[in-house]
């Protein structure tokens, strides 16, 4: 099989414990599970942001886990991208000020992306994900769901190979987390590989597998397929029977 991401017998300290699974080209996965149980802990470690204390991690066919700081920093900013919680946006500066900020990091030198190329990369994503309009807004002129569209753009600005999410929905309402999800959905569909954190039941029947942790191991997965349009209440009642059985 051709993995994307291949996790071999993950720890890290306490909080995680032999965690092995893999994710295929093109796939959209979630991870649940109670609060403490450490889901962001896994995707920190997988991600290259926190060292695991043992296990190994691959993107590709490159290990994460052998990696000096340094090349797990240009990792991440080439080759995936991170949608957070809480957005981590700069205050000071603009919209697109902060859309554009990883991608002239990654682009300084001669051989990279001038910023007009960028800028235009920038206003595709923002058209793409219906933030146009907010450009040049200040992060407090704009909704929690603008402001979470507009990161998943930062998080897309150097066309990463897999994109992290950690409660992408999750300081957003029911409609701005519908309107997100429906941007995952369109990124996956044109060939992102997604991996995405996340409590929420219908959030996650989008995915097409769902991994549940407890206590730091994965002790299930149910794959529920690609979404088909019309069919997202049978996908959310079966997920919902199954993470009842879980002990969700
Ligand atoms: N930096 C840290 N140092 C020590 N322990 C930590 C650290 N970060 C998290 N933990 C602990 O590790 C465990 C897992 O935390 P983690 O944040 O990964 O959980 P989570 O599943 O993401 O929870 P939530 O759903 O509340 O976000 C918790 O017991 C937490 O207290
Ligand atoms: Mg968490």
């Amino acid at each position: 099989m051709n993995y994307l991401l291949k996790v071999e017998n993950l720890c890290k300290d306490n909080i995680l414990n032999n965690i092995t699974f893999s994710v295929e080209w093109g796939e959209m996965t979630a991870v649940m599970g109670p609060s403490g149980s450490g889901k962001s802990t896994l995707l920190y470690n997988i991600a290259g942001m926190d060292n695991p204390t043992g296990g190994r991690v691959w993107l590709g066919s490159s290990e994460i886990t052998s990696m000096t700081e340094d090349e797990k920093a240009s990792v991440r900013l080439h080759k995936t991208g991170f949608v957070f919680q809480q957005m981590n946006m700069m205050k000071n500066l603009s919209i697109m000020d902060n859309i554009l900020l990883p991608a002239i990091h990654a682009n300084k030198g001669k051989s990279g992306k001038t910023k007009k190329e960028l800028t235009e990369r920038a206003e595709l994503l923002m058209k793409k994900l219906s933030v146009s309009e907010i450009a040049e807004r200040s992060v407090k002129e704009v909704s929690g769901g603008q402001l979470q569209r507009a990161c998943i753009c930062r998080s897309m600005m150097n066309e990463p190979m897999i994109l992290f999410a950690d409660e992408p929905t999750g300081a957003l309402n029911k409609s701005a987390a519908a309107e997100v999800m429906a941007e995952f959905e369109k990124l996956n569909s044109e060939g992102t590989t997604i991996l995405m954190v996340t409590h929420d039941s219908k959030v996650a029947a989008a995915c097409s597998r769902v991994l549940y942790l407890l206590d730091g191991r994965i002790c299930g997965e149910i794959k529920l397929g690609k979404p088909v349009k019309g069919t997202e209440r049978q996908r959310e009642e079966k997920l919902n029977g199954w993470l009842s059985e879980m002990g969700w």
